[in-house]
């Protein structure tokens, strides 16, 4: 009898100890108990804090999610695929139905997506695809060859003439986005190169491939190898300082820069502003980060590929409610992932620069005028 209450009383003390483990979230997490069960069934895990990009999504999850009635978690990854498992085993432990994951990186994210699969959760690939798995029930995603489409052809409506200098930059190759974002700008690059008028100075693998109007992926993993920032501040601004060193005076002077993204960007803008051969640059980036944003208004920065985010994290929830509630989400297309194509909603994107930059940023109500300086 004795040994009954005992076990009983242990008993009750694991279950309020669970309850009150499943009430508290990680780090980054938004553990709102909206409504519900209690139960968390939706989970999003982003690929890390530390580029303000995705701690963009986050605020604009918060603000979406702030009336819904499923209780909703998010987890950041902070840039490792074993971090992201163990994200995503933890909110399979919570009960999910549904999985948004945008992955740090899409192959090795195939592990998770398979984990979520097993349990019966839908997995929503969200900015970038997962590959190599048919574990991936749909995506979410900007237009990204468009992307490195309005980059390269920014470059090319900038410039004049020929033996123009172009500096090529990437993104990481563990990121399926880098791949569009390249192949998109190639496309508009390519034919402006083989005319003569930019000339590549920082990549002997982009040199022997560019009378190539269409690339392979290999043949892009191949540039792209060369010139990744790996999404990286530090290794963008130590490739810049490396490609300057490298260059000859006479490669610099009006210079032509393809970035990937902001973040990188700024890094690589701010490299080539302090050396004393470059006369003028004209970079691009994408996201419309705030940093950025003051770097468009400042003339630092060129121009950016603004991807707003609210679209896409409103696409994302209402394909997660729409599968909770035992329904088939709407897509407008797919991707193929190695292994299957994905049922994919795309989103448009809108070039910014200084002279749009006030209507499509702040008139939208995506920024407010207060937190940038000089823009008139
Ligand atoms: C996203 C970009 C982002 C980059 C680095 C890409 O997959 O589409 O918006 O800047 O990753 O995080």
């Amino acid at each position: 009898m004795k040994k009954y209450r005992k076990l009983i009383v242990f008993a009750t003390v694991l279950m309020l100890l669970l309850a009150t483990l499943t009430g508290c979230g990680t780090d980054g997490t938004d553990d709102d108990g909206n409504g519900g069960d209690g139960a968390t069934r939706i989970g999003i895990v982003l690929p890390t804090k530390d580029e303000p990009r995705w701690v963009q999504d986050e605020t604009r999850f918060n603000e979406a999610l702030a009336d819904t009635d499923y209780s909703v978690e998010i987890l950041f990854s902070q840039g490792s695929s074993a971090s992201e498992k163990a994200n995503v085993e933890s909110l399979l432990t919570k009960g999910i139905d549904v999985l948004i994951i945008c992955p740090h990186d899409g192959d090795a994210a195939a592990a998770a997506a398979e984990a979520a699969a097993a349990e019966g959760v839908t997995v929503i690939s969200y900015d970038r695809l997962i590959t190599g798995t048919d574990a991936v029930d749909y995506y979410v995603t900007f237009d990204s060859i468009a992307v490195g489409a309005a980059q390269g052809q920014y470059l090319v409506d900038s410039a004049e003439g020929e033996g123009n200098p172009l500096y090529l930059y990437a993104g990481a190759s563990s990121d399926n986005n880098a791949f569009l974002f390249f192949e998109g700008a190639w496309s508009v690059l390519q034919p402006k190169i083989a005319d003569g008028t930019f000339v590549i100075k920082n990549s002997s693998e982009a040199v022997a491939l560019q009378d190539k109007a269409e690339l392979t992926r290999d043949e892009m993993g191949r540039i792209i190898s060369q010139v990744t920032t790996n999404w990286d501040f530090n290794e963008a601004k130590n490739k810049a300082e490396s490609h300057l060193t490298a260059a000859a005076a006479a490669d610099k002077g009006d210079v032509y820069i393809l970035a990937p993204n902001d973040g990188t960007a700024r890094s690589i803008a701010d490299v080539f502003a302090s050396d004393n051969d470059v006369t003028s640059y004209v970079v691009t980036g994408q996201d419309a980060e705030k940093a950025s944003v003051q770097y468009i208004i400042d003339g630092k920065q060129s121009m950016t590929v603004f991807k707003d985010v609210r679209t896409l994290v409103k696409d994302s929830i209402e394909m997660a409610i729409s599968v909770l509630e035992g329904n088939t989400p709407q897509t407008t297309g797919s991707y193929n992932n190695n292994v299957t194509d994905v049922p994919a909603k795309q989103t448009e994107v809108i070039v910014v620069d200084q002279d749009n930059l006030k209507a499509a940023l702040i008139d939208s109500g995506y920024y407010e005028a207060s937190e940038f300086t000089g823009l008139e």
